[in-house]
């Protein structure tokens, strides 16, 4: 057996978790490899909505195994926290949760050292979402970090404290003041004190040594799902650098964040949303400061699942999408948000850049410093709401005409569209899934 992977192609949510939680069905495990809880996967089920930043989204399917891979790094708290809000839920996370002993801890220190890094840099502050991933992958990289298997090991609270005296010896470097900083709304001392509670309940999670499990699952032919948080673009290689998240959201981090094979890859979901948008800095070369601009944002609710904050929103850039199709070699394309497009007149597609007079096609290396001009091509709207339709061919032909546009441009088939964020607003185009 292989293990197939599901990323976003763009800058973070495209709707991976109302597409994963669709495809579940089809797997036995649904494993995420990267990141932590600056992700915000969205599912709506039966008119309930659910947001999660580090439990997968198979947890709602009950005969569904959910593991949390070495790849990813975790804060207590909010792992904590979102298990709780499953229990209020009715799902017992600790039933159907296994996570890795060598996925890395996110420390109370480790959410001051993000925020006072990006009350730093000022005016070029990169817009994380403080929850601590840049210090915490930095740590993890410089072998100073801990892993969650630590936690049962009494020498623990000495690992901690080394860390954290570490911590705030390099905080004490930036005039650190407690009384400036809150962490999800608690004082750092109340928030380290809730932090430890949290560790002591997580001593009931299931923790393994998951490269061996995920490997005798393919042996048992399981059917794997691994799932990207972020997107391509965020990437810390590939992305627009220094604006970037700090690790491999792309296909290559299945492969280091869950200890499995590169020919062990199997089916490449890409995920993308009809439209672009970003939350954060860094740059955005289709972004729209107008008032169709406004209106994709209203139209697809575009405000942060996990900060609340607007997303900048523009037209879709097929020169960024079949970068980010190039890196993960995506097989198998996903439309979301196609039913947000209802209503224009004309919808654009970026197919070229255009910089100091030249068109190019491919993203440039200085692409911060670059004044970069989309180039575009314009495609007929539809008028139809098409949130509710039920089969394919009640799709417009303007509709059709615009997802031929860009397979064609990319050269992967869509196999999948989402028409609304509910489970059912989903229209199957390959039925062999
Ligand atoms: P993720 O981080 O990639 O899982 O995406 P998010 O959950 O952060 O953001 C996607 C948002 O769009 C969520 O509010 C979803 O409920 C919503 N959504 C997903 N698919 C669709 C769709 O096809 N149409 C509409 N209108 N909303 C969608
Ligand atoms: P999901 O999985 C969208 C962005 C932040 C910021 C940059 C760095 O929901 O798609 P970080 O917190 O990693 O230091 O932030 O990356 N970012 C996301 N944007 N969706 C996400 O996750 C994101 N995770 C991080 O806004 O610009
Ligand atoms: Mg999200």
């Amino acid at each position: 057996m292989k293990i197939d992977v599901l990323l976003g192609l763009q800058w973070g949510d495209e709707g991976k978790g109302k597409i994963v939680d669709v495809l579940t069905p089809n797997y036995n495990i649904i494993t995420r490899f990267q990141g932590g809880a600056n992700a915000g996967h969205t599912l709506e089920i039966g008119g309930d909505k659910h947001i999660l930043h580090l439990i997968p989204s198979g947890i709602f399917h009950s005969d569904t195994v959910n593991v949390i891979g070495n790849g990813v790094i975790i804060d207590p708290y909010i792992l904590n926290k979102e298990i709780d809000n499953l229990r209020l839920k009715k799902v017992n996370a600790f039933q159907n949760l296994l996570v890795s002993k060598k996925a890395h801890l996110i420390l109370p220190t480790h959410r001051l050292l993000d925020a006072v890094y990006e009350r730093a840099k000022g005016k070029l502050k990169i817009g994380s979402t403080l929850k601590g991933i840049g210090p915490t992958y930095t740590d993890k990289v410089g072998r100073n970090g801990i892993r969650l298997g630590n936690i049962t090991n009494r020498k623990f609270i000495d690992k901690y404290n080394l860390l954290k005296e570490k911590h705030l010896r390099i905080l004490e470097s930036y005039k650190w003041d407690e009384k400036d900083f809150l962490i999800e709304g608690l004082s750092f001392s109340d928030y380290e004190k809730s932090w430890f509670a949290a560790v002591e309940n997580l001593k009931s999670l299931k923790l393994i040594d998951s490269e061996y499990f995920i490997d005798q699952s393919l042996v048992d032919h399981q059917r794997i799902l691994a799932e990207g948080a972020q997107g391509t673009l965020l990437d810390v290689d590939f992305g627009s650098y220094p604006f970037v998240t700090s690790s491999n959201t792309t296909c290559s981090g299945v492969c280091s964040g869950l200890g499995v094979a590169p020919n062990r890859i199997g089916k490449v979901y890409g995920i993308v949303k009809a439209y672009c948008t970003r939350v954060g800095s860094g740059p955005f070369p289709t972004e729209l400061f107008d008032t169709t601009g406004e209106r994709l944002r209203d139209n697809g609710k575009e405000f942060g699942s996990t900060t609340g904050r607007p997303r900048r929103c523009g037209w879709l850039d097929l020169v960024a999408l079949k970068y980010a199709i190039m890196l993960n070699g995506v097989s198998s394309l996903v439309m979301t948000k196609a039913d947000v497009l209802s209503g224009f007149d004309t919808i654009k597609v970026c197919i070229h850049y255009k910089v100091n007079g030249e068109i190019i096609n491919y993203l440039p290396f200085e692409i911060m410093n670059e004044d970069i001009e989309p180039v575009y091509h314009e495609l007929k709207g539809w008028e139809a709401d098409i949130s509710n339709l039920t089969s394919l061919d009640e799709l417009p032909q303007e509709f059709n005409d615009y997802m031929r546009f860009i397979e064609d441009f990319v050269g992967v088939p869509f196999d999948i569209v989402s028409i609304g964020p509910g489970r059912e607003q989903t229209l199957m185009i390959n039925k062999n899934l």
